[in-house]
């Protein structure tokens, strides 16, 4: 099966410093300490309301870091033109609402197509990987498609806020979308509301390529410390992986 990346959302880190407006925590240690633990890469949302990471964070970040950094963005002229100056590695395209605690829904990439187009195309030229943020829905993936992203992200929050049968059928749902983006030669990501206890029967669907993880992460270091905690989500994941390769014999 193919490997399975870890990218670490260090927002949350940032949102405790931006708690005080003091100094620290600081969100580039942050990710430094989740390279050394096994991080395949680093996520990070500069929000048009700056209230966690800011514009010197994801300087400092794209300066620093030996791993990919995954920019989240909105779709806006101003963070369009801080990703072409930053170049990071990847970006994905978030919705962003002001009033909304988190990111609350995928991109409507439908919807938006033509709004979205020339950014997708700007973004590609300057060698940055785009991936769309979408719900797990087969239109959206024909969208993200034919917009020319080589990457899109599914949003598990909703199976991760569900339980019992309903749960289930939202992970059926995500492996359905995950299945037919590989066959439309998408690159499948997925994240959001991820934890130790959900995270094993995404993990385990084979066109998966990488997890973006955060909030839990940030919170669980609280206990354990931030290594400890990335190096479990990572144990996991890889247990998910290997669990299915033996079923697959
Ligand atoms: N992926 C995307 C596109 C996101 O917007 C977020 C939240 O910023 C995440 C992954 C990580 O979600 P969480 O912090 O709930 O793990």
């Amino acid at each position: 099966m193919k490997p399975l990346r870890l990218g670490v959302n260090i927002d949350h880190v940032a949102t405790v410093r931006e708690a005080r407006g003091s100094a620290y925590p600081d969100p580039v240690r942050a990710a430094k300490l989740a390279e050394a633990a096994g991080a395949d890469g680093i996520t990070a949302h500069l929000r048009e309301d700056r209230r966690h990471i800011s514009d010197a964070d994801i300087e400092r970040l794209s300066r620093e870091l030996h791993i990919p950094l995954n920019l989240e963005m909105a779709a806006t002229d101003e963070m369009l033109a801080i990703a072409l100056n930053a170049k990071p590695h990847a970006a994905c395209i978030v919705p962003e609402k002001r009033e909304e605690r988190t990111t609350e829904g995928g991109i409507d990439s439908v919807g938006q197509h033509n709004r979205l187009a020339p950014l997708v195309r700007q973004l590609g030229a300057a060698r940055i990987r785009v991936s769309m943020f979408i719900e797990p829905d087969k239109q959206q993936l024909d969208a993200s498609r034919s917009l020319g992203a080589p990457v899109v992200e599914l949003h598990t929050g909703a199976y991760c806020d569900a339980t019992g049968a309903e749960q289930e059928r939202l992970l059926e749902k995500l492996r359905e979308a995950a299945a037919y983006g590989d066959s439309l030669g998408l690159e499948i990501h997925a994240g959001h509301g991820l934890t130790f206890a959900n995270v094993k029967p995404v993990a385990a669907i084979p066109e998966i390529r990488e997890l973006n993880i955060g909030h839990f992460l940030v919170g669980e270091a609280i206990f354990v410390g931030l290594e400890n905690s990335i190096r479990r989500m990572r144990a996991l994941m890889d247990e998910a992986r290997s669990v299915h390769r033996v079923a697959a014999k």
